[in-house]
C-alpha cells in the first residue's frame, strides 16, 4: 500500500478525508470549465453531492486498496486543495498502474502537476514494484501530453474512442514508462524531456 503522505520540496500529496469536503468542492467547481474539456466526470452541472460521493468513494477505495488518490497541497498554504493525483492497478500480473490526474486551473503552469506525478512515480516504483505505469490523455489534451513528456514517459500510440467525454467519444494516446527507465532518469542516464 503507498503512503498515506509523500513530500517534494514545495508539495505535500496526502489521502484524502472527510474535512476535504469544503476546499475540493471549491477546486473542482472553479475549475470546471477546463475539467470539463478533458475529463467524464467533470460535468457543467457538478455539484457538492458530487463532492461528497467522490470523497467517500476515495476513502473506500483506498481502504479496500482498490485505488490511491491523493489531494495536493502546497506545503506553505496547506489546508487549500491545489490539483488531485491518482493512482490505480490496471493489470496485477504485468504489474501495471495507471495514473489521473488535474490541478485548479488558477495554479497551472507552475510545474506542480509534474512535481506531484514525478513524487508518486517514485513510490510506484521504488516502494510498490510497479513494473510499468501508464497515462490515457485525450488527444488535443497538449498541457497533458507535456507532462507526460517532461517525466519521460514514451507515447505508445492511440486507443480509439477510448472515453466518452461531453457526448463525444475521444481517442487517447496511451503513454508509458517503465521502471528502468524511470530509474535510468534518475540516475540522469537519459535526458528527462523527449
Ligand atoms: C494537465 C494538467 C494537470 C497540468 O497541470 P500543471 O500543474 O499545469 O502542469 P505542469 O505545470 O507541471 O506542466 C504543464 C506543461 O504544459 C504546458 N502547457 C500548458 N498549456 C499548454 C497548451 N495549451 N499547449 C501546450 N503546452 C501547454 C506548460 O507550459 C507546461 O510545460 P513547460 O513546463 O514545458 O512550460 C492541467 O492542465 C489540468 O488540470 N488540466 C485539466 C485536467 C486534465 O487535463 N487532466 C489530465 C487528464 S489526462
Amino acid at each position: 500500500m503507498p503512503k498515506p503522505v509523500l513530500d517534494t520540496d514545495r508539495l505535500r500529496l496526502q489521502r484524502f478525508s472527510r474535512r476535504d469536503h469544503a476546499t475540493y468542492d471549491e477546486a473542482a467547481r472553479k475549475s470546471l470549465p477546463e475539467l470539463n474539456e478533458w475529463l467524464p466526470w467533470a460535468r457543467l452541472d457538478y455539484e457538492h453531492g458530487d463532492t461528497i460521493a467522490f470523497i467517500r468513494e476515495s476513502m473506500q477505495a483506498w481502504k479496500e486498496e482498490r485505488a490511491w488518490d491523493y489531494s495536493i497541497r502546497f506545503k506553505s498554504d496547506p489546508e487549500r486543495h491545489v490539483g488531485s493525483v491518482s493512482l490505480w492497478t490496471v493489470s496485477k500480473l504485468g504489474k501495471i498502474a495507471e495514473f489521473g490526474y488535474w490541478v485548479r486551473t488558477d495554479e497551472h503552469s507552475k510545474g506542480i502537476c509534474t512535481e506531484a506525478v514525478d513524487r508518486l512515480l517514485e513510490e510506484a516504483f521504488n516502494s510498490l514494484g510497479y513494473h510499468k505505469v501508464t497515462l490515457r490523455i485525450a488527444v488535443g489534451n497538449h498541457a497533458s501530453d507535456r507532462v507526460a513528456e517532461k517525466l519521460g514517459f514514451t507515447r505508445e500510440g492511440i486507443l480509439r474512442e477510448e472515453l466518452l467525454i461531453r457526448g463525444n467519444w475521444v481517442d487517447h494516446t496511451l503513454w508509458s514508462l517503465l521502471d528502468r527507465e524511470f530509474r535510468a532518469l534518475r540516475r540522469g542516464e537519459v535526458r528527462g524531456t523527449r
